[in-house]
């Protein structure tokens, strides 16, 4: 495995493994590794010749008084996990060699950003959708891999390929949960010893409120009335932030809990705001 900190020689590198028609997936994280990431890079592995991770902490899309600064860096052990599961090369930039000048560019791509995270995150999608426009200029790849955990990121990525003719295909991966059902984080380190006993409730409440979603479905007032009381059920200390009952594609807001279905939250527990959903699929099966 190679470690690039330049993008030039990054460039070069993968200029030579694609001379020899070498495939490249793409697995952009800001670091702190956990096995939700470690299954995208198994799944890129399995449909790519060589994976590229990237590891960079995207100062564009934090928001003032976001965490930032405090956001969990661990360098040392992330290019470890990445040498252990056959990562073909790590590419970990300093902000500078990512933002040499303050960008005036920004990639926006309207109306999916602006519910769900993007109400308390303004502007967030848009740093997320420069910095991955980068990195798919900078690595060229054939697929890229996101967690359905950041649906709404998923889609918003996918949509701007769609829309600017990137040639990559984005592929969404199963969310990865602890043996209790949380899903992974690198956040859910901010969790105390209460928040973190306290947050698998969030998943079991989307589940149980997620039951209703049926050809014959109430209407989304009363479904989000069901979730919000199981999270102050199984939750009680969660703040809640917004739940959402929205088409999975359009993220347009449903009147109606029909399948197919996104059933999306975003609850602040102790230190960390944590986010999780389930769609309700054509079919009736839960992703
Ligand atoms: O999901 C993340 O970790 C980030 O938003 C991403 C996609 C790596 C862009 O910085």
């Amino acid at each position: 495995m190679k470690t690039f900190r330049t993008i030039r020689e990054l460039r070069e590198h993968l200029a030579g493994l694609r001379s020899e028609g070498t495939s490249i997936g793409l697995v952009p994280t800001m670091g702190a590794l956990h096995e939700g990431h470690l299954s995208l890079i198994r799944r890129a592995r399995q449909a790519c010749g060589t994976v590229v991770v990237s590891l960079f902490v995207n100062p564009v899309q934090f928001g003032p008084g976001e965490d930032y600064q405090n956001y969990p860096r661990s360098e040392a052990g992330d290019l470890a996990a990445c040498e252990r599961e056959g990562v073909g090369a790590v590419f970990a930039p300093a902000v500078e060699e990512m933002y040499p000048q303050p960008p005036k560019t920004s990639v926006h791509v309207a109306g999916l950003g602006e519910g769900l995270c993007g109400a308390s995150r303004p502007g967030h999608f848009d740093g997320v959708c420069t910095v991955v426009s980068k990195l798919l200029n900078i690595v060229e790849p054939q697929a890229a891999f996101f967690g359905r955990k950041d649906y709404q990121q998923a889609r918003i990525v996918q949509r701007m390929v769609e829309d600017l003719n990137f040639p990559v295909r984005i592929e969404l991966c199963p969310t990865v949960r602890e043996a209790d059902g949380l899903a992974m984080s690198s956040r859910n380190r901010y969790l105390d010893a209460e928040s973190r006993r306290q947050a698998p409730g969030l998943y079991a409440a989307l589940m149980r409120a997620g039951d209703e979603i049926r050809p014959d479905g109430p209407p989304r007032d009363a479904l989000l009335e069901t979730l919000s009381g199981q999270i102050a059920h199984l939750v009680p200390a969660g703040q809640i932030d917004y739940l959402e009952l929205a088409d999975p594609q359009t993220l347009e807001p449903l009147e109606v809990a029909r399948p197919p279905a996104l059933l999306a939250l975003a609850v602040r527990l102790g230190g960390a705001r944590l986010i999780d959903n389930i769609v309700v699929d054509e079919g009736g099966a839960v992703l």
